[in-house]
C-alpha cells in the first residue's frame, strides 16, 4: 500500500472554550504545558506518517503556523491548507484534495488526544486495506458525538449528534481512509447544522457495501473541546510524567512526580505531583496541588492552586481560598489586595466565567 498521509484538522471556532479561544486556537491550549495539537502530530509521526497536511482557519491559521512551523522539529513535513469557512469535517477533506492526491490517509481532529497513539491502527489498515477504519469509545453523553449503531461488532449505521442515540459508542476524532472517502464526501448535502459531516460520508461507504472496520479505543481518549475535558486530559497526561527538576528549589518541597523547568523558582512552597511548573515561573509561599500545569512565566504567591491549567504569564496572588478546576488564559491576573472596602474588582473579557464559592 502507498504510504499514508496525515490530515490534521485545526480550524474550528472553539466556541465551547471561550474566552480562551477568542484570542487563541483551541488546538494550542496546553495540556501538561504542551499544545494539544503537538500530541496529534507526534502520534502521526510515531506511526510513521510524516507527510502531514494541517487544515487551518483564516482567523487562527497564522498562530498555528507560528507554533508548528515546517514540522522539521517533529520529523514531519507539514503543508498548511486553509479552509475558508468551518463547513464541516467532510468539507475539510474535500479542501485537502490536492494535498491528499489519492493517497490513503489518517484524519486526526487537532483537539483530540489518544493515549495509545496510532501505530497499531496504521498497521491494521495496511494489513487489511479496508475502505475505512473508525474508532469508537463508550461515552456517557453520546448525543454530543457521532454515534455508531452496531450489530455484533459490525457497524450498520452512523448518526451525527443524535437526539435519540442508538448506542453509547461515540466516534472518536481519528479516522483512516482510502481515497474513496473523497467521492463519498462529494455526494453529501449540508446537515442540519449546515456542515458536510464526515459521519455521513462514512455512512455512504457503508451503504455502498464497502468495508468499514471499527475498533474500540484501548487506553483513554479525550476530545479537549470543553473545560472539563481539558482538565481531565491534563490529569491523564500528568499521570504519566517522569520527575525532572531543572529549576531552583529554595526552602521548598516537591512530592510525587513533578517537573520543574529551567529558570523556575520555588520559594517556601510545596508542590504535590503530578504537576508541571513551566520555565521561569515564580512560586512563592504557595501550594501547588496534583494535576496542575503551570505555564511559563507564571507567578503564584501566597495561594493554593490544584487541578488547574495556568497559561503563560498568568499571576495569582493572595487568594485566601484554594483555586481548583480552573483554566486561566495568558497573562490573566487574579490578585487580592488589602484594605476595605471588601469588594470584588473585576476586569474580565467577553464570555469569561467566574464562580465565587
Ligand atoms: C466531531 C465529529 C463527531 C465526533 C467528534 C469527536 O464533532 O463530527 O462525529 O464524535 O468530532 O471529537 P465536533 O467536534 O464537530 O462537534
Amino acid at each position: 500500500m502507498e504510504a499514508l498521509k496525515g490530515l490534521i484538522l485545526s480550524g474550528g471556532a472553539g466556541t465551547r472554550l471561550r474566552p480562551i479561544t477568542h484570542t487563541s486556537a483551541k488546538q494550542l491550549v496546553p495540556v501538561a504545558n504542551k499544545p494539544v495539537l503537538f500530541y496529534g502530530i507526534e502520534a502521526l509521526v510515531g506511526a510513521g506518517v510524516t507527510e502531514i497536511g494541517i487544515i487551518i482557519a483564516p482567523e487562527t491559521g497564522g498562530e498555528i503556523r507560528d507554533a508548528v512551523g515546517d514540522g522539521s522539529r517533529f520529523g514531519a513535513e507539514i503543508t498548511y491548507i486553509e479552509q475558508a469557512e468551518p463547513a464541516g469535517l467532510a468539507h475539510a477533506v474535500l479542501t485537502a484534495e490536492q494535498f491528499l492526491d489519492n493517497s490513503p490517509f489518517v484524519m486526526y481532529l487537532g483537539d483530540n488526544l489518544l493515549r495509545n497513539g496510532l501505530a497499531g491502527l496504521v498497521e491494521t489498515f495496511k494489513a487489511e486495506s479496508p475502505e475505512a477504519i473508525i474508532l469508537l469509545t463508550p461515552v456517557d453523553d453520546p448525543g454530543s458525538y457521532g454515534v455508531a449503531e452496531l450489530e455484533d461488532d459490525h457497524v450498520v449505521r452512523l448518526v451525527e449528534k443524535p437526539e435519540d442515540p442508538p448506542s453509547n459508542m461515540a466516534l472518536v476524532g481519528v479516522y483512516l481512509f482510502s481515497p474513496s472517502i473523497m467521492d463519498a464526501a462529494r455526494s453529501l448535502e449540508p446537515s442540519w447544522r449546515g456542515e458536510l459531516e464526515i459521519t455521513e460520508a462514512i455512512q455512504v461507504l457503508i451503504d455502498q457495501g464497502r468495508r468499514v472496520r471499527s475498533e474500540v479505543v484501548d487506553g483513554w481518549w479525550k476530545d479537549t473541546g470543553q473545560l472539563g475535558d481539558m482538565l481531565e486530559a491534563n490529569r491523564l497526561v500528568l499521570e504519566e510524567i517522569e520527575s525532572r527538576i531543572d529549576g531552583e528549589l529554595d526552602d521548598s518541597r516537591v512530592e510525587g512526580r513533578v517537573i520543574v523547568e529551567a529558570g523556575a523558582v520555588l520559594k517556601g512552597s510545596v508542590v504535590r505531583g503530578p504537576a508541571v511548573i513551566g520555565a521561569d515561573a515564580m512560586i512563592e509561599e504557595a501550594y501547588i496541588g496534583p494535576y496542575t500545569s503551570i505555564g511559563e512565566n507564571v507567578t503564584i504567591r501566597r495561594s493554593e492552586v490544584e487541578h488547574s491549567i495556568l497559561l503563560a504569564g498568568a499571576t495569582v496572588e493572595d487568594l485566601g481560598t484554594r483555586m481548583e478546576a480552573s483554566l486561566l488564559g495568558r497573562d490573566v491576573r487574579v490578585v487580592r489586595t488589602d484594605g476595605p472596602p471588601k469588594t470584588f474588582r473585576l476586569l474580565v473579557g467577553d464570555r469569561s466565567e467566574i464562580e465565587i464559592i
